[in-house]
């Protein structure tokens, strides 16, 4: 199937425009083109999101709702999104658009033996910038299956715009409600046996001469929502040696339950979690992978990378996603942790939120990572720090 001005395959040989893909779909469609090796998908363009709101007629209803708002009335906001989100998704999705949204599943699928679930992640426009990181704040569901859960999913993300999380920091920061949009990237899940996020830098002190890759077991959303305290190895950039390293608590993984269809959370055993989870070979493979992000965009990534245990050894690592670091590398160098870890470090740089809009399992809660969960672990100011808003 050919991409149009609603779908857009990341292999499908098209200019990648942040304005149309989103900061997420079009770095995915980019690192495709640079032969990374990003698991397959398409992306559903603003264009479907424009036609979407505009069919619905609920744009100037939500603008009002909106203008009104006090930012200090979080009860109120959190009224008003949910308003706004449950309206959007009771909204039908015209005919034309659903019908490419479908065909561009089909055609996915159609790449494989059998289907395969899906992973449906926001990837708004406004995300992923140097300077104004609204990472974390819109929805992802994972290992989703069938036409129609994905469809409704979509629809989700696309609700998602409108989180209080994302209203209150739009608030915050004076960025108008009008113009917003937002472009939904559906990828081919990996079976993640391992995962985690990698920075191209130190973020204890910026030092650009290092790697750090924070690594746990199954799928990464349990690191990247700081639900387990992964793995950090600290690795020299050039030699890829490791300088430091020490091993997370790991205790728990999210991992496909196939009878179930969905992710389900299981308990990691003692002897996984007394070793570090990745070999010698894959941490220089993620090292390798971060140098190269780096490398393409010219400046320092954060990238979120998977081990697929459907893949052979040396084969199977993944890249799900790469955006500019922009917590450390714009800031002067901050005087390090008093003990090791990469949370540890960036629990001492300051910040907090709750974590993200949140990512969930198969359309349920994967835990603790919906907008305006409590529950102030090391583990999630480590999150709210790699998504900082900031
Ligand atoms: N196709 C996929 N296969 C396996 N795991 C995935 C896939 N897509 C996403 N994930 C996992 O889910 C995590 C969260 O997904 P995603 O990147 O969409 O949202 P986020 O990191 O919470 O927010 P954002 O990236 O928008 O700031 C990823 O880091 C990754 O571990
Ligand atoms: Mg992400």
């Amino acid at each position: 199937m050919e991409s149009n001005q609603y779908v857009q395959f990341f292999d499908g040989g098209i200019e990648p425009k942040l304005e149309t893909l989103g900061g997420k779909g079009a770095s995915l469609v980019i690192m495709t083109s640079a032969g990374m090796p990003v698991p397959p998908g398409f992306v559903v363009t603003t264009a479907a999101f424009d036609e979407f709101m505009a069919a619905a007629g609920i744009i100037q209803e939500i603008h009002d709702l909106l203008d009104g708002l006090d930012p200090e009335d979080v009860a109120q906001v959190e009224k008003v999104s949910a308003g706004i989100r449950a309206d959007i998704c009771s909204k039908p999705v015209p005919e034309g658009l659903r019908a490419q949204t479908l065909a561009a599943y089909e055609a996915l699928m159609g790449r494989f033996d059998t289907p395969v679930p899906v992973a449906v992640r926001s990837s708004a426009t406004a995300e992923d910038l140097p300077d104004a990181s609204f990472a974390g704040q819109q929805d992802t569901y994972l290992w989703l299956e069938g036409a129609k859960a994905v469809t409704e999913h979509i629809r989700q993300c696309w609700a998602s715009l409108f989180t209080s999380r994302a209203i209150l920091y739009r608030l915050k920061n004076s960025i108008p409600n009008e113009g917003l949009s937002m472009a939904v990237v559906v990828q081919k899940m990996v079976n993640s046996k391992v995962s985690g996020v990698a920075m191209t830098l130190d973020p204890a002190n910026g030092d650009r001469s290092k790697i750090t890759i924070d690594s746990s077991y199954g799928v990464g959303e349990m690191v990247v929502s700081g639900q387990v305290t992964p793995d950090n190895i600290l690795l020299d950039k050039v030699t890829l040696a490791v300088v430091s390293e020490h091993l997370g608590d790991k205790h728990a993984e999210l991992v496909p339950d196939r009878s179930a269809h969905t992710l389900v959370e299981r308990e990691v055993e003692e002897e996984r979690r007394a070793r570090r989870s990745l070999n010698d070979a894959e941490l220089a493979a993620v090292a390798a992978m971060a140098k190269r992000a780096e490398k393409h965009y010219k400046c320092p990534q954060d990238i979120e990378w998977a081990l697929d245990a459907d893949l052979p050894d040396g084969e199977n690592l993944l890249l799900l996603q790469s955006r500019p670091e922009t917590v450390h590398s714009s800031k002067p160098a901050a005087p390090k942790a008093a003990t090791g870890g990469w949370a540890a470090a960036l629990g001492a740089t300051g910040a907090g939120q709750a974590p993200a809009g949140g990512t969930q399992a198969g359309g349920t809660p994967a835990g603790g990572t919906s907008a305006g969960a409590g529950g102030f672990s090391l583990g999630s100011i480590t999150a709210s720090l790699l998504k900082a808003s900031i």
